[in-house]
């Protein structure tokens, strides 16, 4: 008998970097994801990949990190698991992924919590959702070396089919949006620039959201505990005493928010232009105050804006490449991903990677 997962990637419509920072997001499902087989081993245990890595292992061996990065993945969930069981079974592992990494939609998520989640099955520890997304956090902290929020793991066990979640990331609260773009499509184009998120000023960016709370609470005498709840008044007031680029990160995240809770209402509205014009709101702030772009993502955003059939485009998931996530007329795709590949090509000498995103369900798991 095979334990069998499907862990999805995710796309957020709106709401970036809002998450560490205890704000709002509007995630969903994609349907693209890796699928994972376990099968329990008697002595030994093997892991290996469609996109050739493989590992071969003994789980009661105690491991630290490794130098290979990608067998961090699976050295970081057994280790974290070991403190609900301390003798594992040794287990097969067959990953197959349809989901390109590196370009924002959560192949790293997807592939921790789908690790955890069959292990956990395998070894018969029982762990609820919550559990899952808080190991899947401490996971990507300690041995992958990103500093994330927890809108991927979340939206990943927890989407629904043609959903958005609207997740306060301050008390994990949400509320499921039904999403019909109707004569509408979303179009991710993947710029082939791979972000390697924990190497570039992701991390960075997290700390100086952290700086910038305790220069306002310091200086306003406050006590917010994260930075979706300080009030404008008291970022004006620091402006001063965060400095330029300080008060430009805080301000942004102020807006997203507001953005993401705007986008709410129109979605429900069927409001798309509006919300259309949100993203494009949202990539500028992205690229100007946060400063999380670059210009591939820049570039495929502006492009979009002399079609007439696309309602709104912006960077998407952490930033520094991965791909842009575009409102597009169905009719219209066609000629303009033929359009775009050819123009982003010359440009920059590289291949655009168009992706249409079907919204669909979270983490699957069945016996096969
Ligand atoms: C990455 C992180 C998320 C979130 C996004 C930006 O995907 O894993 O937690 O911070 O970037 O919104």
């Amino acid at each position: 008998m095979k334990i069998y997962i499907k862990s999805p990637g995710r796309v957020n419509l709106i709401g970036e970097h809002t998450d560490y920072n205890g704000g709002f997001v509007l995630p969903c499902a994609l349907d693209l994801s890796i699928e994972l087989y376990f099968e329990k081993k008697l002595n030994e245990s093997h892991v290996n990949t469609d996109l050739g890595y493989s590992m071969n292992f003994n789980v009661s061996t105690p491991y630290q990190k490794s130098n290979n990065h990608w067998e961090n993945y699976i050295l970081g969930v057994i280790n974290e698991l070991k403190q609900f069981k301390t003798e594992l079974i040794n287990f097969s592992c067959i990953i197959k992924s349809s989901l390109p990494s590196g370009a924002g939609i959560s192949s790293s998520s997807a592939l921790v919590c789908g690790l955890i989640k069959g292990l956990a099955e395998l070894n018969a520890i029982n762990l609820n959702n919550s559990k899952i997304i808080n190991l899947s956090r401490n996971v990507e902290h300690k041995y992958i070396g990103l500093l994330g929020g927890i809108m991927d793991q979340f939206t990943i066990l927890n989407a629904r089919k043609n959903m958005a979640i609207f997740l306060d990331c301050k008390n994990l609260k949400s509320k499921f949006i039904k999403i019909n773009f109707k004569e509408f499509k979303l179009l991710l184009l993947d710029t082939n620039v791979k972000h390697n998120l924990a190497n570039t000023e992701y991390n960075k960016r997290v700390s100086e959201c952290k700086k910038s709370l305790k220069v306002i609470n310091d200086f306003c005498n406050k006590n917010y505990s994260n930075l979706s709840e300080v009030k404008d008044i008291d970022l004006r007031l620091s402006k001063n005493e965060l400095g330029e680029t300080l008060y430009r990160r805080v301000s942004y995240i102020l807006k997203e928010n507001q953005r993401v809770v705007k986008s709410v209402n129109f979605l429900e509205n069927n409001k798309l232009k509006e919300f259309g014009q949100l993203m494009y709101q949202s990539h500028l702030g992205l690229k100007n105050d946060y400063e999380v772009s670059c210009d591939e993502l820049d570039y495929l955003v502006e492009y979009t804006m002399k079609f007439d059939g696309i309602y709104g485009s912006r960077m998407m998931g952490g930033g520094f490449g991965g791909c842009t996530i575009n409102l597009i007329e169905e009719s219209l795709v066609e000629k303009f991903v033929e359009e775009a590949e050819k123009e982003y090509f010359s440009k920059f000498k590289r291949k655009l990677n168009p992706i249409v995103a079907n919204l669909d369900q979270g983490i699957q798991m069945s016996l096969i």
